[in-house]
């Protein structure tokens, strides 16, 4: 098979990761996780005592970040941090990092040169971000666009986080919480999240009365694979 790439992309907690995990396995493909990171760069300014409001500093903390990828496990520098870049701390101070623009220029020229090499050998390429088919990949073969409706996204953050027993926030706040993150992803200035999907060539796919297999099944006839 010649390689190609599909870009995926939609708002937090539409079970992007999922997809494209799933997907990469489907397609013995690879499963190429931006938001993974630029989580890797926010842990390694938490770890280095860089601020992220020092935007220069960051730029230049890049230069020092190197990452590596399997079906499983993220590296950064050769160590694997997949279970660190779960961190709350991680997860609250990434969007700093990922707001600064020369952070994305350098971020969007290494996601490309990893996912094209990998096209090259004849794999496919699985990109799964914010703007995965806008500035990644957009001679991608397949643009999705993957989303669903707030209150489920809040329903399944809620669960992930223990559920009724044992999540320390309520749904409430995380249904306000998704909302919120929603309006600052599509109103960000730099590359924001497209809010008219279908004008940039996106397959809008809502999966809120989906589950995985019928996700999958939906993306693959499309593919007509
Ligand atoms: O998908 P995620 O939660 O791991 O993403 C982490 C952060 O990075 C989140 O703030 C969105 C941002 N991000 C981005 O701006 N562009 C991408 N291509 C991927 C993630």
């Amino acid at each position: 098979m010649t390689g190609f790439a599909i870009a995926i992309d939609g708002p937090v907690a539409a079970g992007k990761g999922t997809i494209a995990g799933l997907l990469a396995h489907h397609l013995h493909g690879f499963h190429l996780n931006t938001g993974a990171m630029y989580r890797c760069l926010a842990l390694f300014c938490l770890e280095n005592g860089i601020s992220v409001s020092d935007q220069k500093a960051v730029v230049e903390a890049l230069t020092h970040v190197w990452f590596d990828m399997t079906d499983d496990a993220v590296f950064m520098n050769g160590e694997d941090v997949t279970e660190k870049l779960k961190q709350r701390s991680v997860t609250t101070t990434v969007p700093k990092v990922a707001a600064i623009r020369e952070v994305r220029e350098e971020m969007v020229k290494r996601q490309r040169e990893i996912g094209l090499k990998k096209i090259e050998n004849g794999n496919v390429v699985i990109a799964e971000g914010r703007d995965a088919a806008t500035k990644i990949f957009p001679d991608a073969k397949m643009k999705i666009f993957l989303t669903a409706r707030p209150e489920i996204r809040a329903q399944r953050r809620f669960e992930q986080m223990g559920g009724k027993h044992n999540a320390t926030i309520s749904y409430d706040q995380i249904l306000a919480d998704t909302k919120e993150r929603d309006y600052k992803d599509t109103h960000r200035t730099v590359d924001p999240l497209v809010s008219d999907p279908e004008e940039y060539g996106y397959m809008v796919l809502d999966d809120s009365d989906l589950n995985e297999e019928e996700t999958i099944e939906k993306v693959l006839k499309e593919l007509s694979l």
